[in-house]
């Protein structure tokens, strides 16, 4: 087979076959295929695009690129959840320990963060002591132990998707909904999970800008795992502005803490239980309930410590350190630097996700390159959101820095300029946003 006739077939529109998908991710992996050649076959695709079979074929590829994890010892349905990617995002931590009060087992592959999005696996590891590079083999004692596991992904986990990736990135071939899609469905389906829960993210600091494109991505990728024999539910939710209060990781791992006494964000919340009531139901333990009065059980045991006895349970098993306090021990203490106020009177009428997050990424809280430090204690903890009505000079958010702050004094001003007009202003009343917008199953 000729890889040219391969960039040629997808360039005029045409439907790859299944021999030359294989040969296509067999060359990526093999690296037997310059990159120049496979970035001039990526942006075919962009351009072209693939139909449910060409993707499905595309994501069984890259799965079986690298080791296919067994998960047959677990006992019940393993349902894997995954977030295409937002700021603030510190939903797994309270999904995990959620999903597990109804004895559904959690074993969880997380990634680090890079670029503006941040990742679970630096989010845990912000706690003194937490091992988030547990061994495939020890994942049955973990589970055993506290009926949940997480760690990071390993290297042999759908190798395909980690060159293609680095190549989208570089050759503007990321927002592509066959490239997407594929790459988020083979490191699950790899991963062994036998259903899927999605959080599909839409808005400014998401890969989906519009709620259309977001329906695309979800019915893209449920049409994946249905074809490939996972039961696969969609949420789609709201990433116009940062969820919750809190983006960096000691501060969003302390907002989770917060969430678990009880006293947390309302958008936070309010996905969690959406896509924890989807996982309970596809692992067959909801126990007859609906999905309202599952939901509300769910708020329920987030309120009443059910959920944080749970999560303590979590930290203890993986190694990390509870304060007599109850607040777990964090590797960083995060610094008030600077306030950030309101400049007009009025109500807030936007906080564009995405500049949040590039803001977090300059204070230290993110990585640029895969090599980068990052500082634990960095990040914006916001008071107000959407809708909240505002006099000028109250305090909108605060910038921090950690000890090891890796951010200049000088930048602090330039950080705070761009936090500033990220934020919008209006007159009259605005809606809060919805934090779920849709479920598709
Ligand atoms: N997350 C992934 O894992 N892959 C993509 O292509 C985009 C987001």
């Amino acid at each position: 087979m000729n890889f040219v006739d391969i960039i040629l077939d997808k360039r005029y529109g045409k439907a790859l076959s299944d021999e030359q998908i294989d040969f296509f991710i067999r060359s990526v992996t093999e690296k037997t295929v310059p990159d120049y050649q496979v970035s001039s076959l990526l942006m075919a695709i962009v351009l072209n695009g693939m139909d449910d079979r060409e993707m499905t074929t595309l994501t069984m590829k890259m799965a079986s690129s690298g080791e296919m994890n067994d998960l047959s010892y677990v006992d019940g349905i393993a349902v894997d959840k995954h977030s295409t990617g937002g700021v603030g995002d510190k939903i797994t931590p309270i999904v995990l320990p959620l999903c597990a009060t109804f004895g559904v087992p959690g074993v969880k592959l997380s990634g680090r963060g890079l670029g503006f999005t941040g990742g679970t696996v630096d989010k845990f590891e912000s706690i003194k002591g937490f091992n988030v590079q547990v061994a495939q083999e020890d994942f049955p004692k973990y589970l055993k132990n506290c009926g949940m596991v997480i760690s990071g992904q390993t290297p042999s986990l759908a190798p395909a998707d980690k060159i293609l990736y680095a190549l989208r990135d570089v050759t503007g071939t990321v927002d592509s909904i066959p490239l997407i899609a594929s790459s988020i469905m083979s490191k699950k389906i790899a991963g062994g999970a036998e259903a899927i829960v999605l959080d599909v993210t839409c808005g400014s600091g998401a890969f989906m800008k519009t709620r259309e494109d977001a329906e695309k991505l979800a019915r893209a990728m449920i049409s994946i795992g249905n074809l490939a024999g996972r039961k696969t539910v969609a949420v789609i939710t709201d990433m116009d502005e940062p969820l919750g209060k809190a983006v960096g990781n000691v501060l969003e791992m302390q907002e989770v803490h917060e969430v678990l006494l009880g006293k947390g964000s309302e958008d936070v919340v309010e996905v969690a239980c959406a896509l924890a009531s989807q996982m309970i139901i596809l692992a067959g333990k909801n126990e007859g309930m609906s999905i309202e009065v599952l939901t509300e059980e769910c708020r329920k045991r987030i309120s009443d410590g059910t959920v944080l006895s749970k999560y303590y349970e979590l930290i203890s098993s993986q190694g990390g350190t509870i304060l007599p306090t109850g607040a777990p021990d964090y590797v960083e203490k995060p610094f008030e630097e600077m306030r950030v106020p309101a400049t007009s009177d009025g109500y807030i009428s936007g906080i564009k996700a995405d500049v949040i997050g590039h803001a977090s990424v300059m204070l230290g809280a993110g990585r640029l390159t895969k090599e980068d430090n990052i500082d634990y204690g960095a990040g914006i903890c916001f008071y107000k959101k959407v809708g909240d009505k505002v006099r000028r000079g109250d305090v909108v958010c605060s910038l921090y820095r950690g000890e090891s702050a890796t951010l200049a004094d000088e930048k602090l001003f330039d950080v705070m300029e761009m936090v500033s007009d990220a934020i919008s202003y209006s007159d009259t009343p605005v809606e809060p946003h919805k934090a779920v917008i849709d479920v598709i199953s």
